[in-house]
């Protein structure tokens, strides 16, 4: 199972596809997604703007444009309430669609950030949990897809490395 934590910018990883943690509108914001537009070009936000949209939990795809990544697959992680509004489910959501469709698009390697860990406030341990639970049950039915997680400091890069040697023991 080819699965690898990283602490490295995702704009800079070579994959058939990096994740973007959005928001609803697919307009482009700040953090990984502000990074990740620049990064692209305004090509990006042109296409994004044809997709009207994307629902939380739920992830689409464009092209990479001058990100040395193919494709960007844009996702909406949920905003942190404090656990009793679905959140769990909906960050589950985020990795199995944004899996299921680079599956789809017959894409074999993909990186993620720490979704929803940022400005949506969902804290990092519960969601490193989360995050490994889906990739590492999708990756058991898809043994050839290579999965990178691209933590953006050495403190979650830890975490997720953390949630990575627990998932192998279960
Ligand atoms: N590469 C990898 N990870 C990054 C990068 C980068 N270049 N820049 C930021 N990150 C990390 C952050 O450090 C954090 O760990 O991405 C993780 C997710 O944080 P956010 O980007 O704030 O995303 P999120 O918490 O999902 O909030 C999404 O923020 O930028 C807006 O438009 C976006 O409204 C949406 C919201």
């Amino acid at each position: 199972m080819d699965v690898r934590v990283l602490h490295a910018d995702i704009t800079t990883l070579q994959v058939d596809a990096i994740v973007n943690a959005a928001n609803n509108s697919l307009l482009g914001g700040g953090g990984v997604d502000g990074a990740i537009h620049r990064a692209a070009g305004p090509e990006l936000l042109a296409e994004c703007r044809t997709l009207h949209g994307c629902p939380t939990g739920e992830a689409k795809i464009t092209r990479g444009y001058a990100l040395p990544a193919r494709h960007v697959i844009h996702t909406v992680g949920p905003v942190w309430h404090g656990g009793q509004r679905n959140e769990d489910t909906l960050l589950a959501g985020c990795y199995r669609n944004s899996l299921q469709l680079a599956f789809d698009h017959e894409l074999e390697s993909i990186a993620f950030p720490s979704i929803s860990t940022g400005v949506y406030r969902f804290p990092i341990e519960r969601a490193s949990r989360i995050a490994l639970r889906e990739v590492t049950a999708f990756l058991e039915a898809h043994p050839q897809m290579q999965v990178l997680f691209a933590c953006f400091s050495e403190q979650d890069r830890a975490v997720y490395q953390a949630a990575l040697t627990v998932s192998f023991q279960d």
